[in-house]
């Protein structure tokens, strides 16, 4: 059962991620932080690169076992195929209301209200997840399943680990978005550099 670990720490680190904008974001709001664009637009390139392209993809994967053993949650699958699938406009559309803010302090709030909406459907999305077919699939997965999808993601991790320089080492990432964010979501304020 490697796997459901696998997709419950991305779920933490991603929660963290989206909590630590959202923090930021008041603050700035409430004239309490300097906004760090290179931090935002290392964490909404965190949010790009790690939970549409290598989170959802396992999941996909996982989802597929499920689907061979019962109908049970089928309709929670549907929804999250759908939602999977609308990734490339989801985060195109957080991504240009971060270019105007970046282009121009004044679309701050379009920023913020484009994140918020982000992170309201990311909350949504994880809790159907977590709550309905993350606990289906503790249920109907034989050992076998495990043993095949724990190798398969296990493959996929190392493959796009960062050890052959070509990809992200997003553990490393997200230290150091961590390390930069204002306390008490992160250990900073500390301007982030590339
Ligand atoms: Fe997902
Ligand atoms: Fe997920």
């Amino acid at each position: 059962m490697k796997a459901l670990r696998i997709i419950s720490d991305e779920h933490q680190s991603l929660a963290g991620i989206l909590h630590a904008v959202r923090f930021m974001l008041k603050e700035i709001s409430a004239g309490r932080l300097q906004p760090d664009l290179k931090l935002f637009e290392a964490m909404v390139h965190y949010l790009e690169a790690y939970a549409e392209k290598r989170h959802h993809p396992k999941e996909d994967r996982l989802f597929t076992y499920l689907e061979k053993r019962t109908t049970e949650g089928a309709d929670a699958l549907a929804k999250l195929a759908e939602q999977h699938a609308a990734a490339p406009q989801r985060i195109a559309s957080l991504e240009q209301a971060l270019a105007n803010f970046v282009a121009d302090p004044a679309c701050f709030d379009e920023f913020a209200q484009a994140f918020y909406r982000y992170a309201d459907f990311y909350r949504g999305h994880m809790i159907l997840e977590e709550d309905v077919v993350l606990p289906l699939i503790r249920l109907h997965l034989t050992a076998e399943d495990w043993a095949t999808v724990d190798q398969e993601f296990l493959a996929e991790m190392e493959a796009k680990s960062g050890k052959d320089g070509s990809t992200e080492n997003f553990s490393a990432m997200f230290s150091r978005l961590v390390e930069c964010a204002p306390a008490p979501v992160g250990l900073g304020p500390r301007p982030y550099t590339d």
